[in-house]
């Protein structure tokens, strides 16, 4: 099988999971002991036929060194899973454009290496999709990232929640152009949204009535340093649509990140509150709470997301990839229920070609 060439735009906490995670799946040979992955398989891809070719960031910590070292400079604080050698990959230094946030300036050290020719690098390291690890506010430089995929012919992952997959304009593009895009906003593994909806939908089937519902969490890596300066909203946005599509009726719901807690390190707390009323209007509630690590939590939707990729790029297909977007992105070009989303990947993959 030949390998799935991937390039990296941001070398933080996500990135810093999914390398490790290809190395620690590097040696997995049955299911049985491959425990943390959705699919060991997947398109007859396993995660060692995924390699790192190009990576790029802004911070003088990353810019410069081995990908290997890279992954766990500061200011990342994802946990180290596993040793990772040299893979020689340097990252580059992309464009900083809007990388930067007003709550993220104090943590994030810009490097002074000039920027480099991103497209060229994409082109010569034979990468066939730029994965989009960018912090969700930086808005502009995901764009201009998108825009050097096009130029260099990379299919092109959007992982933040801003609006690229999910922009008809973008889509139109990257169709234009025979290429793949996907996103926008991954979805994670054990994801609050996730457990959301699918407790909502089972109490909704189960004849309950929701009256109010809320999930809010707080974090500690950069990207929730970030997401409080700039990206609250949009993110309360995203989550709130995707979990009122969970119900069948209107319901007052609420679902975004609210703080920062910077000893938290790379860990999540989410918060769920449900009320409703169920047999004779008698009032019910849920009160949980759900801690996760967030990095880690990527990984493997981020290794089904890049195998089903290259699924889509041997088929020659374009533009924004329905079965890939509704399967594991919060924000697909069109949102659907869980199950209609499984389907439709399951068809993707099992679909002959
Ligand atoms: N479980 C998850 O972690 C998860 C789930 C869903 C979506 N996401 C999204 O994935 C993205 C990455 O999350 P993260 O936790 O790794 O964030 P992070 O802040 O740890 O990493 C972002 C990296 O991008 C770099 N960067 C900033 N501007 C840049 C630029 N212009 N060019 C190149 N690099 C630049 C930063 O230096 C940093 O290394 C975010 O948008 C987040 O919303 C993450």
């Amino acid at each position: 099988m030949p390998k799935i060439k991937v390039a990296l735009a941001g070398v933080g906490n996500c990135a810093s999971a999914l390398v490790q995670g290809l190395k620690y799946y590097a040696e997995c040979g049955e299911e049985g002991r491959c425990v943390g992955l959705r699919n060991l398989v997947l398109g007859g891809f396993r995660p060692r036929d995924i390699e790192v070719v190009a990576a790029f960031d802004i911070d003088g910590r990353k810019v410069g060194e081995d990908l290997s070292e890279a992954i766990f400079a500061q200011p990342n604080n994802a946990p180290k899973l596993v040793d990772v050698p040299l893979s020689n990959v340097m990252v580059y230094m992309g464009s900083v454009l809007d990388g930067v946030g007003e709550y993220t300036k104090n943590v994030v050290q810009v490097s002074s290496h000039p920027e480099e020719n991103v497209a060229m690098i994409l082109k010569e390291s034979g990468a066939e999709m730029l994965v989009n690890l960018l912090p969700s506010g930086a808005v502009k430089a995901s764009q201009w990232y998108a825009e050097q995929a096009l130029v260099a012919g990379c299919a092109f992952v959007n992982a933040t929640p801003d609006f690229i997959a999910s922009d008809a304009a973008w889509a139109q593009r990257f169709a234009m152009a025979e290429l793949p895009l996907v996103g926008d906003d991954l979805i994670d593994q054990v994801g609050a949204t996730t457990l959301h909806k699918t407790l909502l939908q089972l109490l909704s089937m189960n004849g309950v009535r929701i009256k109010e519902t809320y999930q809010l969490d707080v974090g500690g890596g950069t990207e929730s340093l970030d997401t409080l300066g700039r990206t609250k909203e949009i993110k309360r946005v995203v989550k709130t649509k995707s979990v009122e599509a969970a119900l069948p009726y209107q319901a007052a719901v609420v679902a975004g990140s609210t703080d920062y807690v910077d000893f938290l390190q790379n860990r999540r707390d989410s918060y769920f509150w449900i009320k409703g009323v169920h047999f004779c209007n008698v009032p019910m509630q849920i009160d949980l709470k759900l801690s996760t690590v967030d990095a880690p939590n990527a990984g493997s939707v981020l290794l089904d997301v890049i195998r089903a990729v290259k699924m889509a790029l041997e088929r020659k297909m374009k533009g924004a990839i329905m079965p890939i977007c509704a399967y594991a992105f919060k924000h697909p070009p069109q949102l659907m229920s869980i199950e209609a989303a499984e389907k439709l990947f399951a068809e993707f993959v099992a679909e002959e070609v």
